[in-house]
């Protein structure tokens, strides 16, 4: 497959893998520190998608008003829109942290490339976020103009960090649901196993019409049936612990519901894909939930 332009930068800095190899266990271990709760919060399991994009609006846009603003106080030199361009800029500034936060939670679990690029993005972002602070001190302190120049160095460095961002997401598909790109399984209740070999408290994989599905017995007696592929890095779910009725991925814990495949804990944020379930002559029957088959990618 042939390379981006960014895969080619960050395959000839290898310093990011230096400071990768450094950073990484030390941000794995503060977001451990936190427990699960916090871990839930900076992953987005509450807000049921990833946080980071999401924050990353507050910035962009509060930057991008910056930039309009000074433009309007060069050009009519009033004050209120001084103001305004200072307060966007200090509202920009804040939102900034909260998306390196969440970033940085989102970058711990990455490997390779990715790892790399993250670095990168981190480097870019933290160069933007050191020159918006330094413009709001010059600003504060009389020095307008040094002020405009800092940010808008800032605010240029920042464009180039949001562009290594969106490969993490485009080229890496990182955050992205991975369950959307497998097939949907039959749209028709087909056997897939004796109902005699699933018991109470059981957990087993198995593969129909090129989908993995994982079956379980749920403490009530009830046949579930979710995607047997962890939604977050593809992990396999049928090799992670069952805890009550749920399973916990063997990759990077994500806890999800058996029957339901709602996600319990992250860092996944979204469910795993659900299959209807029945039993006829003695043999369990799947078949794809309606919502699988409309999330699926065309
Ligand atoms: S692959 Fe990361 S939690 Fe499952």
């Amino acid at each position: 497959m042939a390379e981006t332009l960014m895969q080619r930068l960050v395959e000839a800095l290898p310093f990011l893998d230096r400071i990768a190899d450094e950073v990484q266990p030390k941000v794995q271990e503060a977001v451990e520190a936190g427990g699960t709760p916090a871990r839930n919060v900076l992953d987005g399991v509450w807000f049921e998608a990833p946080l980071h994009p999401a924050l990353t609006d507050l910035p962009v846009g509060a930057w991008t008003a910056t930039l309009v603003f000074d433009g309007l106080d060069i050009a009519t030199g009033k004050e209120q829109v001084r103001h305004a361009a200072d307060a966007s800029l200090a509202l920009g500034t804040a939102g900034a942290l909260g998306a390196a936060a969440t970033g940085l939670s989102d970058w711990r679990y990455l490997s390779g490339g990715s790892r790399r690029a993250g670095v990168l993005h981190g480097l870019l972002n933290t160069i933007g976020l050191v020159l918006s602070v330094v413009s709001l001190v010059l600003r504060a302190t009389g020095r307008r103009n040094a002020g405009r120049l800092a940010f808008l160095a800032g605010y240029s460095v920042s464009g180039m960090a949001a562009h290594v961002g969106g490969e993490l997401s485009y080229h890496y598909g990182l955050r992205v649901d991975r369950n959307v790109f497998e097939e949907t399984g039959p749209d028709e209740f087909t056997p897939v196993l004796n109902e005699d070999e699933l018991a109470q408290g059981d957990m087993r994989r198995v593969e129909v019409e090129g989908v993995g599905v994982l079956l379980s017995r749920s403490q009530g007696g009830e046949v579930c049936a979710i995607a047997a592929t962890c939604n977050h890095f593809s992990g396999p779910l049928e090799e992670g612990e069952r805890e009550g009725d749920t399973v916990v991925c063997p990759l990077h814990n994500s806890r999800f519901d058996l029957c339901s495949g709602e996600v319990i804990d992250g860092p996944a944020v979204f469910p795993q894909s659900r299959y209807e379930t029945r039993l006829r002559e003695g043999k369990i029957e799947v078949k794809a939930s309606a919502e699988n088959i409309q999330e699926q990618v065309t």
